[in-house]
């Protein structure tokens, strides 16, 4: 028997049914509340709220768990590839080894962008951001696919495999024509990592750059470990600009810039400017923490701190060994892992941090990663937009799927003036 809840307001009881998911997680259904007692819920940052059930991701942040489709995210991370894994998160389960070639294939094909879409590039300011690059380069995209505007879309695989073939492919020419680099079109031989790569530094065309193994595994890595979280900032966005019936296109570039902010996605770039400036200032990390703890022109560690983690993150876990192996593999040393190291040394062992449950997180050391592999800094969140794809496509499918899905629409508590009446101009002070 499911528990039942009982609220009373002022003096009249309402029993309110919970809802208890696959992992025992209880919610309490409040969907009768406002027409029962005309009552809402208020929860600034939606710490308490669950806007939807959805199988796709499961995060136990008291634990550090996070699993994908019910497999664990390290397990994942030793076995699977971010192709097989994006499948997973799409489709629900374990491609075969038929589905996986199919699913690969389909993304071959998707790679290219129409040759119009080259054309847009062209009129983006040379200080244009990558991210805004590729989230008005994703909207444009659906302007070149009529056919997405339908409302339960039946050609749903080709276009997910097209937008996560051409996130990648948008990436690299942003990066190109930010740098006055020559475009470099994908390859059908490559595999999706190595394609990226390949996109971004073979110096010209004609001229292939070396695909290391070690460096086309790590970015890989970094690509599956930013998968999926379950409804983050930029999943919630795309959820609910997909609830309105918008396309998939328009709806993952929603997502984009909701994960643009330097307190979502955009921490990873957010914490090599932090690491850069405190070794700029000759400081071993240890001013830099005082002024976070004092709230000193409220800085704050970034990299550190989770809404849900609140043990350990545990992509922080696996990123920080691939730090160490690909700066090894490199023979790249890089004053700021010492910096960062040193961070993390101190914060785990203060009183300011480990009262408030702060601990690094995925962004903490994947940007030193990305750093070592020589992708600049601006284009750090855009790695994390092309990892976090095949989640947001797995979101907005379960939207679409859900018979009893409703347009999202939140309510508010008004706490601006009551009526008044007009004052002609000529009245006012
Ligand atoms: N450094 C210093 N203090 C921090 C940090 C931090 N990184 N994060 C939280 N705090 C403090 C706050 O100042 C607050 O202190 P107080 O109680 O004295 O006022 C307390 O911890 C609680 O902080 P909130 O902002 O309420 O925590 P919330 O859950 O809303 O925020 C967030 C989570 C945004 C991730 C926060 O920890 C943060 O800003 N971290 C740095 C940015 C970052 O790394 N973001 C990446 C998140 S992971 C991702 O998106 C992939």
């Amino acid at each position: 028997m499911k528990p039942t809840v009982e609220l009373n307001i002022d003096g009249k009881p309402l029993e309110l049914p919970t809802i208890v998911g696959s992992e025992g997680e209880v919610g309490i259904d409040i969907s009768s509340l406002r027409n029962a007692t005309g009552c809402i819920t208020l929860d600034p940052g939606y710490g308490n709220t669950g806007s939807c059930e959805s199988a796709i991701t499961f995060i136990d942040g008291e634990k550090g768990i996070l699993r994908y489709r019910g497999y664990d995210i390290a397990e994942l991370a030793e076995k699977s590839t971010f192709i097989e894994t994006s499948y997973l998160l799409i489709y629900g389960s374990l491609p075969t080894r038929t589905q996986l070639v199919e699913f690969s294939n389909m993304l071959s094909e998707n790679q290219m962008l129409h040759e119009g879409m080259r054309f847009h590039f062209e009129n983006f300011p040379a200080t244009a951001h990558p991210m805004a690059i590729l989230s008005a380069m994703i909207n444009a995209a659906s302007s070149y696919h009529p056919n997405l505007i339908s409302k339960r879309e039946s050609r749903f695989p080709y276009h997910a495999a097209r937008l996560i073939s051409q996130v990648r492919t948008i990436a690299a020419f942003s990066y190109r024509k930010a740098h006055g680099l020559p475009t470099i079109y994908p390859k059908t031989n490559l595999k999706y990592t190595a394609n990226f790569l390949h996109m971004m530094f073979s110096p010209y065309p004609g001229e292939d750059c070396e695909l290391k193994p070690e460096i086309v595994k790590a970015l890989d890595l970094i690509f599956l470990l930013h998968a999926d979280h379950e409804q983050n900032c930029s999943t919630s966005t795309v959820r609910m600009v997909a609830s309105s019936r918008a396309n998939l296109f328009a709806s993952a570039s929603a997502g984009v810039c909701a994960l643009w902010g330097p307190l979502h996605g955009g921490a990873n770039q957010a914490v090599l400017e932090m690491l850069e400036e405190i070794h700029k200032e000759g400081d071993d990390g240890t001013k830099f923490l005082n002024e976070v703890k004092n709230k000193t022109g409220n800085r704050r560690l970034m990299g550190f701190g989770h809404r849900v983690y609140k043990n350990f993150d545990p992509r922080a876990v696996i990123i920080k060994q691939q730090c160490d192996k690909v700066l090894a593999q490199l023979h790249k040393s890089d004053p700021l892992l010492d910096i960062a190291k040193k961070l993390e040394e101190i914060a785990l062992h203060d009183e300011y941090f480990i009262s408030r449950k702060l601990y690094p997180n995925v962004d903490f050391y994947s940007g030193i990663i990305m750093r070592a592999i020589g992708i600049p800094m601006d284009m750090f969140t855009v790695m994390f937009a092309i990892g976090r794809m095949p989640g947001w496509i797995a979101n907005f499918k379960e939207v679409m799927e859900d018979p009893d899905s409703r347009i999202a629409r939140p309510r508010q508590i008004y706490t601006g003036e009551t009526l008044r009446s007009y004052t002609p101009l000529e009245a006012r002070a």
